[in-house]
């Protein structure tokens, strides 16, 4: 069900059930982090593999010392610019936190959502909230509550109705190591405006020279669809001539393809506009019984790599 209704919302989180949440980036399966039988539901219906970790959502800075310990002062220089918002930090996890939640890790995810409706949740409740993506697993992330609904309307008895997501992709991950500053997810901010506060970023993300890397698996975002990416869109598009051909580019449609198989990210070329359609053009193409998408590789900069990032995982077999 959807629905407004926040004092619902409140009750079933507090009777240690799971809810659909939105937040700026995506909409998350929220539970109580102190619940065992909360995290364990959100594994099971989102088909996560043990072995990969939840984000702990706190309601503000002064939560953050509940949930983490030994925290960088780095940590806290880019907690104070970029939070509420979509940064996600990884620090030494607070004993209290569970193994469970932390797939045996001795670190924890952990971040404040810019969003109104998550953010009054967190302050009426006496625990933050756990919550991945409301994706099944390798699938692609919701930025509607109605994807939720589409998703999980077995699973779950409310998916809290706060709007379309205004980022549309996933907060940025950053862990510390000693002095360094390193980047696990490109995301919703970009690394530039981390590298403008705190210097140098060093990226491990996972790819080919990374398979170990920690977080996100290289199959991911992905529409049924087949997808591949490309820097040159015609010639593609003649090489599969036989096929059904969905597009995702930038700026500009192309003339070959039929408009309502396109989805163009954003006209006026702004990769923040084209990040947060990223998402929603995916789903939308995959409901047309297409044989194949294909998706116009982004500028290397800003948004244009967390674009780049989640095209390349949707495009993996
Ligand atoms: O924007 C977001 O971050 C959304 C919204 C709902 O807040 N949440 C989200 O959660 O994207 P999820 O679970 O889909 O992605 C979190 C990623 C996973 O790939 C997980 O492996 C990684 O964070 N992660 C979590 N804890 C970690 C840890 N201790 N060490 C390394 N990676 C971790
Ligand atoms: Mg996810």
């Amino acid at each position: 069900m959807i629905s407004t209704d926040f004092a619902l919302a409140k009750k079933l989180l507090e009777d240690e059930q799971v809810i659909g949440l939105p937040t700026e980036t995506v909409y998350g399966l929220a539970g109580n982090i102190f619940s065992e039988k909360a995290i364990s539901t959100i594994y099971k219906i989102k088909q996560r593999p043990s072995f990969n970790p939840l984000i702990v959502h706190i309601k503000d800075i002064s939560a953050l010392e509940k949930v983490a310990i030994q925290i960088p002062a780095k940590a806290y220089q880019l907690a104070h610019v970029f939070w509420p918002g979509p940064l996600t930090l990884l620090l030494p996890k607070h004993p209290s936190i569970s193994n469970q939640i932390t797939a045996g890790k001795n670190t924890v995810a952990v971040r404040i959502p810019n969003h109104p409706v998550a953010l009054a949740l967190l302050a009426s409740l006496d625990f933050p909230l756990a919550a991945p993506s409301a994706n099944p697993f390798t699938r692609i992330s919701p930025t509607t509550a109605e994807q939720v609904e589409a998703y999980f309307q077995n699973e779950i008895p409310l998916v809290l109705q706060g709007g379309t997501c205004k980022n549309g992709v996933e907060s940025t991950i950053i862990g510390f190591n000693e002095d360094r500053v390193i980047l696990y997810r490109y995301g919703a901010i970009p690394i530039e405006a981390i590298e403008a506060e705190v210097g140098e970023v060093d990226i491990y993300i996972q790819n080919e020279k990374n398979p170990e890397a920690p977080g996100m698996l290289m199959k991911h975002y992905s529409p049924l669809t087949s997808v591949i990416v490309t820097d040159n869109i015609s010639a593609e598009i003649q090489k599969q001539a036989n096929k059904k051909i969905g597009l995702i580019v930038f700026q500009h449609a192309s003339s070959a393809i039929e408009l309502k198989y396109q989805q163009v990210l954003s006209e006026k070329g702004d990769l923040q506009e084209a990040a947060s359609h990223l998402y929603q053009a995916l789903h939308h193409l995959d409901t047309l019984q297409l044989d194949l998408i294909i998706a116009e590789k982004f500028p290397d900069e800003g948004l244009g790599k967390t674009i780049n990032d989640r095209l390349r995982r949707a495009a993996e077999k």
